[in-house]
């Protein structure tokens, strides 16, 4: 099911098969989620995941955050795109859900570069060093922990470093005056805060459930 709510079946799909598709363990990766049932949904979309592979790609990243990493889909996207001395430290609170992913990180060649903390990412995020090292961060957790997670990255990133985020039209309900549900608010809020900061550039993209991209200046 496409996740941008706004956009026509027809167009989704024409959009999905006119940019690089998941290779072979990626839609093996996918296919085991899909079995979790309704949950499944939190896997990103195909498409953002190669969105993601081609940014990662293009920054020339090293060093990336992730924080939300439920069946692994994403840290595989982000991973793969990494040399072969890159890291990806993945902040999750499911032993469950990751040990998924993890046989897929390995059969794509990747787990080497992967390193999982299971516990609450902001007490990972706390205790990494503010050293500015990080080039890149994906944001995918619980929603109304969106703004710490965004504080406490921002010191840890390079300058021109840059963050994305998931989830930020949570379909199309940011925009819809009558919703007024916990995480729709908390998106709101975090929208308007990372729009209004001086310290980051932002861009909203309207890929999968909307990712928010931001630039540390
Ligand atoms: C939307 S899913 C992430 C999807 C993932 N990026 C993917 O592509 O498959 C959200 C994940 O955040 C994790 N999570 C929720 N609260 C958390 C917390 N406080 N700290 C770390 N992870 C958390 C959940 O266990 C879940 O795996």
């Amino acid at each position: 099911m496409p996740k941008s709510a706004w956009l026509s079946e027809e167009l989704h799909a024409y959009i999905v098969a006119h940019g690089t598709e998941p290779d072979a363990v990626q839609q093996s990766l996918i296919e085991e989620t899909a079995k979790l049932g309704g949950i499944s949904m939190m896997q990103i979309a195909p498409e953002q995941g190669t969105f993601m592979t081609l940014l990662v790609r293009a920054l020339g990243a090293k060093r990336v955050l992730e924080v939300g990493t439920f069946t692994g889909y994403s840290a595989l996207c982000i991973a793969r795109a990494l040399p072969d001395d890159g890291e990806l430290l993945c902040c999750d609170v499911s032993d469950e859900w990751t040990s998924i992913g993890k046989p897929y990180w390995e059969k794509a060649g990747v787990a080497h570069k992967i390193d999982l903390k299971i516990a609450p990412a902001v007490e990972t995020l706390a205790a990494l060093p503010e050293d500015e090292s990080w080039d890149m961060a994906f944001i995918d957790a619980d929603k109304p922990n969106y703004p710490n997670y965004f504080e406490a990255i921002l010191p840890r990133l390079k300058p021109n470093g840059v963050i994305l985020v998931d989830n930020v039209l949570w379909s199309g309900n940011v925009a819809k005056p009558d919703a007024d549900d916990d995480n729709t608010k908390a998106i709101r809020a975090f929208n308007k805060k990372v729009a209004d900061d001086p310290r980051v550039e932002a861009a909203i993209i309207p890929l999968g459930d909307g990712i928010t991209l931001l630039r540390k200046k």
